[in-house]
């Protein structure tokens, strides 16, 4: 049993709208049923995805019942186990996943959707792997990216695409990742060739490829499949907008086979941030409470990396970003 808590901070909102809609409220916590275990959330990812579903922009889950919760990726420690769950002890450091509720200090889920945490990945960076390094993974996987390939991400920076990149990057592939100016150093860090969004984009990604472009994920939703015809990238190489929307959902669903399915991915996501064939770097970190500042700050869709809420953070000064001074002075 949870001891010393019977209550935890927990994000609700009571309506559709924007970040402004989101409240942190005590919730009774209850102890976990059969098969399933309550976990401290020490780290919990944002995503793009749930913003939508709060909006009303993304109509799937539009009948969930209110108040509803917000965040599908987490990690933390096992405080609690119920009958029948034994694979993680009290006390055990985890990473996983929910369809709602992440945004919270505990989260109680079915064991089966938890991998253990190793030591090497760390807190700011394991409560966001989940959704977007799941949906990167599959991604990747789906279109088969071997070395032979010379791939375009879109949004190479951003929280799915630099996981994706850098995966097409651990499997031999060619990767040219679409980016504004501020990031082509991050890219080329990465071994990823940066090239810059917008008119005449065609012509700039054939220069830095010099060879035929083979694969495309177009993460943006912008340089869609007139683009990749361009290229004359085969349409069964090219990755919509739509169908990342797709692969999230089914990433987030709570049918226990896709639960299943996504603890699979989890686990070879975490299993390849341990071996360092990615990094992700922590665009910004929030305290829980300023959750409705962090989904501002995702919105402004300049993420390098992925934005993460921490339940203990040292200090709520905010920092003034690099990033900031130099858009500032532009
Ligand atoms: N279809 C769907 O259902 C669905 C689901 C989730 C997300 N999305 C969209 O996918 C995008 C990326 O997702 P994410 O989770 O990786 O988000 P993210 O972390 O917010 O991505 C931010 C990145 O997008 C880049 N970017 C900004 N304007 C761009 C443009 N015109 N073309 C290409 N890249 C641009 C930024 O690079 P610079 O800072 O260098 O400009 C930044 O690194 C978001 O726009 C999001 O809305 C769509």
């Amino acid at each position: 049993m949870v001891k010393r808590h019977d209550e935890a901070l927990t994000v609700e909102y009571d309506r559709p709208g924007g970040a402004e809609v989101l409240e942190l409220r005590p919730r009774p916590l209850t102890p976990p049923g059969r098969g399933e275990v309550t976990v401290e959330v020490i780290t919990t990812g944002i995503s793009h995805i749930d913003g939508f579903i709060r909006s009303g922009r993304e109509e799937t889950w539009s009948d969930d019942p209110w108040p509803r919760r917000s965040g599908s990726d987490f990690a933390g420690i096992v405080v609690a186990s119920g009958d029948g769950a034994a694979r993680f002890r009290r006390g055990a450091e985890v990473i996983g996943h929910v369809r709602a509720g992440a945004h919270a200090e505990y989260v109680t889920v079915s064991e089966g959707a938890l991998v253990a945490r190793p030591r090497g990945v760390t807190w700011e960076t394991a409560g966001g792997l989940y959704l977007a390094g799941a949906t990167a993974l599959d991604t990747v996987d789906e279109l088969r990216v071997g070395p032979d390939d010379v791939v375009v991400i879109s949004a190479a920076a951003g929280g799915v695409g630099s996981i994706e990149a850098q995966i097409a990057r651990h499997r031999g592939a060619t990767v040219i990742g679409t980016c504004g100016d501020r990031n082509f150093d991050y890219l080329r860090q990465l071994g990823i060739k940066p090239v810059r969004y917008g008119e005449g984009i065609a012509d700039r990604i054939r220069a830095a490829a010099g060879r035929p472009v083979t694969a495309m994920v177009d993460n943006f939703g912008q340089d869609g499949r007139d683009l990749a015809d361009e290229l004359g990238v085969p349409p069964a190489r090219y990755r919509s907008s739509e169908d990342r929307r797709q692969t999230e959902l089914g990433l987030l669903d709570d049918d226990p086979a896709a639960v299943a399915r996504g603890t699979r991915l989890l686990e070879e996501v975490v299993r390849l941030a341990e071996r360092r064939a990615f990094t992700v770097l922590v665009s910004g970190f929030y305290p829980l409470a300023a959750v409705a500042e962090a989904y501002e700050d995702l919105a402004r869709l300049h993420a390098r990396g992925k934005v993460i809420l921490g339940t203990r953070p040292v200090t709520t000064v905010r920092s003034l970003k690099a990033r900031d001074v130099f858009e500032a002075a532009r």
